[in-house]
């Protein structure tokens, strides 16, 4: 995972701009000027907070399979995190979305501290709830027309001299 270059944007587009993929996502991108203006905010919100949702590139042949990362979600008192992945139709059940989402993770909890992620899945979209059941997310109920799953940090035991 990394953070976006703006030459990235034909390459985001194919992936934002294609119905399947946006289907319980959101209004597919209708050209290159809004996934250029993506990709801008999400580099100013990785210079503003040390996080937003990352380009993610093949270790192979380095080609764009998709984007994992976060939006802020601020609802609590912590650092609470919204988790979403996206991946290019033709890589889908390759396991890109398991092993990128358990990166963040990893991640969130580690060097950003975070304190809680949350993930907002469509009805339907049963892939996405098996990954994060897989995760350890737990289903804590509805949201709109979404079914909202929690992970809170691991506890770690603090040293009291
Ligand atoms: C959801 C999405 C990210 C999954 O990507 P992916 O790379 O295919 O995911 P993975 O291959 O890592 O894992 C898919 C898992 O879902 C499981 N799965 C697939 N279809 C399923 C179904 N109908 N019901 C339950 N599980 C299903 C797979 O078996 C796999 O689990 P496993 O690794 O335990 O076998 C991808 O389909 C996508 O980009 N969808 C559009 C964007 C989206 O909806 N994002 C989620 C909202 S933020």
């Amino acid at each position: 995972m990394r953070t976006w270059s703006l030459d990235d944007a034909p390459a985001a587009f194919r992936l934002w701009g294609d119905a399947e993929v946006m289907r319980y996502v959101g209004d597919p991108h209708a050209d290159l000027a809004r996934t250029r203006a993506a990709l801008a905010r999400a580099r100013a919100a990785q210079d503003a907070s040390g996080y937003c949702v990352w380009a993610l590139q093949a270790k192979d042949d380095g080609e764009l399979v998709g984007a994992c990362g976060f939006h802020p979600a601020g609802i609590d008192s912590g650092l609470t995190l919204e988790l979403v992945f996206h991946i290019r139709r033709e890589h889908w059940g390759t396991g890109f979305a398991s092993e990128a989402a358990r990166a963040c993770v990893d991640h969130a909890f580690g060097e950003l501290g975070a304190t809680r992620i949350i993930a907002g899945v469509r009805h339907g979209n049963e892939p996405s709830m098996h990954i994060l059941a897989s995760l350890g997310f737990d289903d804590v109920g509805e949201d709109g027309d979404e079914r909202l799953f929690a992970l809170s940090a691991p506890f770690r035991p603090v040293d009291i001299q």
